[in-house]
């Protein structure tokens, strides 16, 4: 076989083929041909997101795989797209999502820096006009090439605004040092700019139960929580409800007043802000210490809860355990790790 030569990838049993050439990964190959499959990493094998599962022409699992993917999901057939090369015919399961979102052409209408490296960037749909979301949901900002970038990149970021509002949504993005798309939405980006978002993808939503949510946001995780705590709001709902929202410093803390409305607003909802560290000077009578502290001190026994976390894998990670240690199950627990 020549590297040229081009080879069919079956999704969903023939809903979508896909030609592919001998030698690219899985995840070029779905990129070219506008499959959106989830990535922090941009195809680098460190975020783990990538999983697609090959019911035919499954290759030996890579050690990345073995790094992200437990033995019952490689047994499965599950692989990292971006590890899998390409050398003969595969047949693919991918959610329908990943395929029927649409791109949306939009315009950026505001950029409101809420942080020293935390922004909330507005846009308004131009076409289409309208973008139907469910609270909780993500989408991927197209970041155009740029010097440094010649060829442009795709990454997600959480709708964070009211989903009743089908022409603008919110995004709360926090800065990478080293990332290539938020330093183009730091540094590049404009007001008046049109951009290309496609989505909506995930499915980080709020489960319709009479248990008790615990809400954890880290950092510009309070994204997707803010958008599921509006609906809650415009729902009144009656779901007992608490957020800890820990950031290191006084200074990384944001959007507090709107968050404390929340409290005369909802009926039954509470919420714990947290810092890792409070500097002289600092005007501050919230809790103290690393957010997995502050859990530990309020939640009790969490059998009968269920709880939403977003924010840095490490974070979400150490409050699981957290979590778990104080009886919630495994199932009760939702989240989106910000690899
Ligand atoms: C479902 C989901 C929802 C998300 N929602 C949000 C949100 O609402 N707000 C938010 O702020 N973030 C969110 N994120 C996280 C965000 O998508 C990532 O932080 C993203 O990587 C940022 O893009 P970037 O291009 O700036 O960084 P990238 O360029 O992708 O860099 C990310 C990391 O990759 C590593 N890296 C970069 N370049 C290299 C290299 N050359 N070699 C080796 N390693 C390298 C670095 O460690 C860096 O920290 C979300 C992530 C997911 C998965
Ligand atoms: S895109 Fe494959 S591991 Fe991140």
């Amino acid at each position: 076989m020549t590297a040229e030569a081009t080879i069919p990838l079956t999704i969903n049993n023939g809903a979508l083929t896909i030609a592919a050439t001998a030698g690219e990964t899985l995840f070029q190959a779905f990129s070219r041909s506008r499959v959106f499959l989830p990535t922090a990493c941009g195809g680098r094998g460190r975020c783990g997101l990538c999983r697609v599962r090959i019911t035919a022409g499954c290759p030996e699992a890579t050690e990345t795989d073995r790094k992200h993917l437990d033995q019952e999901a490689l047994q499965s057939g599950f692989r990292l797209a971006c590890q899998t090369t390409v050398t003969g015919p595969m047949d693919i399961a991918i959610p329908e999502a990943y395929y029927t979102a649409s791109d949306y052409r939009v315009k950026v209408t505001k950029i409101t820096p809420l942080t020293r490296d935390i922004t909330m960037v507005r846009c308004q749909a131009l076409e289409p006009r309208q973008i139907h979301v469910e609270a909780g949901a993500w989408m991927f900002f197209h970041c155009p090439p740029y010097e440094g970038c010649p060829e442009g990149v795709e990454r997600p970021f959480s709708i964070a605004s009211d989903t009743r509002d089908k022409r603008n949504l919110e995004f709360i993005i926090r800065r990478n040092p080293v990332g290539i798309c938020t330093k183009w939405i730091f540094e590049k980006m404009q007001v008046g700019d049109e951009i290309v978002l496609n989505g909506p993808h995930g499915d980080f939503r709020l489960h319709d139960t009479p248990r008790e949510a615990l809400f954890i946001a880290g950092g510009s995780g309070l994204s997707a929580i803010r958008s599921i705590l509006l609906e809650m709001k415009n729902k009144k709902s009656p779901k007992k409800a608490r957020l800890f929202f820990g950031a290191a410093t006084c200074r990384d803390l944001y959007l507090l007043d709107e968050l404390r409305d929340l409290e005369k607003n909802l009926p039954d909802f509470r919420l714990f802000p947290a810092v890792n560290a409070v500097s002289p000077g600092d005007d501050w009578d919230g809790e103290t210490g690393l957010i997995t502290a502050v859990l530990a001190k309020h939640i009790g026994d969490c059998s009968e809860a269920e709880a939403y976390l977003c924010g840095s894998p490490a974070m979400v990670n150490a409050c699981i355990d957290v979590l778990t240690a104080h009886g919630m199950p495994g199932s009760q627990i939702y989240f989106d790790k910000f690899a």
